[in-house]
């Protein structure tokens, strides 16, 4: 394993509202990031925000602010969605720091000095939604390939980086470095596309005048940079500016740079070319991973089926999100979303297999031996081999980001142990003062057993490993350096007091069972009771905002509940039961009032900070709305 080790994930569109597809990178690194930090590497984690382009221009205008107060507020959403996912990012970058727009410059300033930039007219087909052109060829029918809208003609100079000139080269690094693009099928795609096609030269300015949101070309500042080209460059800039206490060169190349499979020919062809370029080294490993679906669909805003990680944590906690997305699908295929398929393995693999194991033998131990782990001399050799072996089978899987083959091998053990004491019956054992010495081995087999699952299950669900380490230690695991030195069979210590544990992982179907979920509206339906009045003053109590609606979804299991991710000068989430009235689709976009100072309420699981007002007559319900434009956050008086 290296003993420096930079992992990075995109950065991620700010104008987004994040889903379980940015959460699964994310959380994907991190696991990975902890892992090498556990085996005594250092570790440069880096994430973060894409803040230029055409979109965030548009929206921040939308919402009548400057672009970089937009993404200020909007980048938070990413910021508190890791904390929430218990994710150890070590820096966070944004393409607007001042830092990495000087590196940019510098790079472009230097490609452009040795004439590997250079200035030419250019006629193409230009999608002003997705911010750049396309060829002749990729045009479908007068439209974008990517999204579809209609193309338009444009002819203007523009600057462009002398990418064809790199087709061979990369074909050769590509061929001579088997790891470089992983999995194999992307690795097969990347090599047919450039074997098949002439790669062309890539258009990496946008006139000012067309679009103002970017980084100035340093040497002609009516244009700025085109965002991909700026995005890019976060990977290796932030080792400069972000990264502790060592040099550039010291981070530089990246290990792992993981991706959705959408963006891999921008990491695999444009990165390594601009990289050959600038004769910088190249990073290690480009990894693309595979798209979550849900019911098979792709998951869309106007399809309002996009996954909140925050509402699946709140209802079933981070280490179980984290587990499941690691365990249903390989790294590297497409899987599909469920929550059934969640609370399945939930119930099966960490209820039954992980939690009632660890809680059976502790329960045991308090039982025979009042808490206190015995001593002895013999141990079963088999599952010393197989406890032990799991930590090279780990550092094996996570050099190819195997993680279910990882968790499969952590699952051997944990299977095992459930045998062990099916077939020792330490029931049995205590009954016999002859089998005392064989309780013991077993009793100690048992603990050491889940001292080594709580370490190998660590880096995936941290607070499980945490709290479970520690329950058995008496040490916090995170603040243990180089813990694969301690994976050695019989270091626990006889005579450490382990005291019995609640439920880990409490069944979902059984709790489910007990809980009476009750539907209702957080809707105010606006109506006049002329026999209730109240004082101005119970009037002022209430706090009413215009807020913009960013996205809507329904909520699972109800026909009424839409969750809404509401802009009111800051960003929250509302859940409104207007769902028989408005589709989540038409809601995105509107201005509505809010009631901004409501206590936070659950409903269905989901939770809602603030009610959108509503009047209703009959069966029909409209949303109230001002009479024209108003940014978000404006006070209703
Ligand atoms: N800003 C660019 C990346 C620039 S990196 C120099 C970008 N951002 S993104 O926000 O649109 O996407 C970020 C990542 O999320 C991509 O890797 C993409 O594959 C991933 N996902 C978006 N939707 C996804 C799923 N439904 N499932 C899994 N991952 C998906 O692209």
């Amino acid at each position: 394993m290296p003993d420096r080790f930079y992992i990075t994930t995109p950065i991620y569109y700010v104008n987004d509202i994040p889903h379980i597809g940015h959460a699964y990178t994310t959380v994907a690194a991190d696991i990975a990031a902890r892992f090498h930090r556990m085996a005594g590497a250092d570790v440069f984690f880096l994430t973060g925000t894409d803040e230029h382009g055409q979109k965030v221009l548009q929206a921040a205008e939308l919402r009548g602010v400057s672009p970089k107060d937009h993404t200020d507020i909007m980048c938070t959403n990413f910021k508190k969605l890791w904390t929430a996912l218990d994710i150890t990012n070590d820096a966070f970058i944004r393409t607007t720091d001042k830092d990495h727009i000087d590196t940019v410059r510098e790079m472009l300033q230097r490609l452009y000095n040795c004439g590997e930039i250079v200035k030419r007219t250019y006629e193409g087909s230009y999608c002003t939604h997705d911010e750049r052109f396309w060829t002749d060829k990729e045009v479908i029918d007068g439209n974008c390939p990517d999204c579809s809208r209609p193309v338009e003609t444009i002819k203007e100079d523009n600057y462009f980086f002398l990418m064809s000139k790199y087709q061979d080269r990369l074909i050769e690094h590509i061929n001579k470095n088997s790891g470089f693009i992983r999995p194999e099928t992307r690795k097969n795609e990347v090599l047919g596309f450039l074997r098949s096609n002439p790669l062309g030269d890539l258009c990496i300015s946008r006139p000012k005048k067309r679009l103002s949101w970017g980084i100035p070309l340093p040497f002609d500042e009516s244009y700025v940079t085109y965002v991909w080209f700026d995005a890019l460059l976060n990977y290796y800039s932030a080792t400069g500016y972000l990264a502790k206490e060592h040099k550039q060169t010291y981070w530089w190349p990246a290990d792992c740079h993981i991706v959705g499979k959408d963006i891999v020919t921008t990491h695999a062809v444009y990165w390594p070319a601009m990289l050959m370029a600038l004769k910088l080294p190249m990073p290690e490993m480009i990894f693309a991973h595979g798209w979550w679906t849900i019911d098979g669909k792709k998951m869309s805003k106007s399809v309002g089926n996009v996954v909140d990680p925050l509402a699946v944590t709140k209802t079933y906690g981070v280490d179980a999100f984290r587990y499941f997305l690691m365990r249903e699908v390989t790294f590297g295929l497409d899987g599909d979303y469920s929550e059934t398929a969640l609370i399945k393995r939930f119930d099966t693999e960490l209820a039954n297999d992980l939690g009632n194991l660890v809680n059976r033998s502790f329960a045991m131990l308090s039982k025979y031996f009042n808490g206190i782990v015995p001593e002895t001399t013999e141990f079963d050799i088999e599952l010393k081999e197989l406890a032990e072996g799991i930590s090279e089978r780990l550092k094996e899987h996570l050099k190819l980001l195997s993680f279910n083959k990882a968790l499969d091998a952590v699952w051997e053990l944990v299977s095992f142990l459930n045998k062990y004491i099916d077939s020792n019956k330490p029931w049995a054992l205590a009954k016999d003062t002859n089998t005392a010495q064989k309780l013991a081995v077993v009793m100690y087999s048992l603990v050491e057993g889940i001292r080594f699952i709580s370490v190998y299950l660590y880096p995936f669900m941290p607070k499980f490993g945490e709290r479970l380490y520690s329950h058995i230690i008496g040490e916090p695991l995170s603040s243990e350096r180089n813990i694969h030195e301690k994976l050695k069979w019989g270091t626990l210590k006889a005579g450490t007091v382990v005291t019995t544990i609640e439920q880990l992982f409490p069944k979902i179907e059984n709790e489910r069972k007990e809980k009476v979920v009750e539907e209702k509206s957080t809707t105010t339906v606006v109506e006049e009771k002329t026999d209730e009045l109240i004082s101005i003053d119970d009037f002022a109590k209430v706090k009413l905002k215009v807020g913009k609606i960013l996205s809507a979804e329904p909520v699972p299991k109800s026909n009424k509940l839409i969750k809404l991710s509401v802009d009111t000068g800051e960003l929250r989430q509302v859940v409104a039961g207007i769902g028989k009235h408005y589709t989540a689709e038409e809601l995105v976009g509107k201005t509505v009032i809010v009631v901004a100072n409501l206590k936070p309420a659950k409903l269905m699981g989901v939770e809602s900070h603030g009610m959108v007002l509503a009047a209703s007559e009959g069966d029909s319900l409209k949303l109230v709305t001002p009479d024209g434009e108003l940014p978000a956050g404006s006070v209703v008086k």
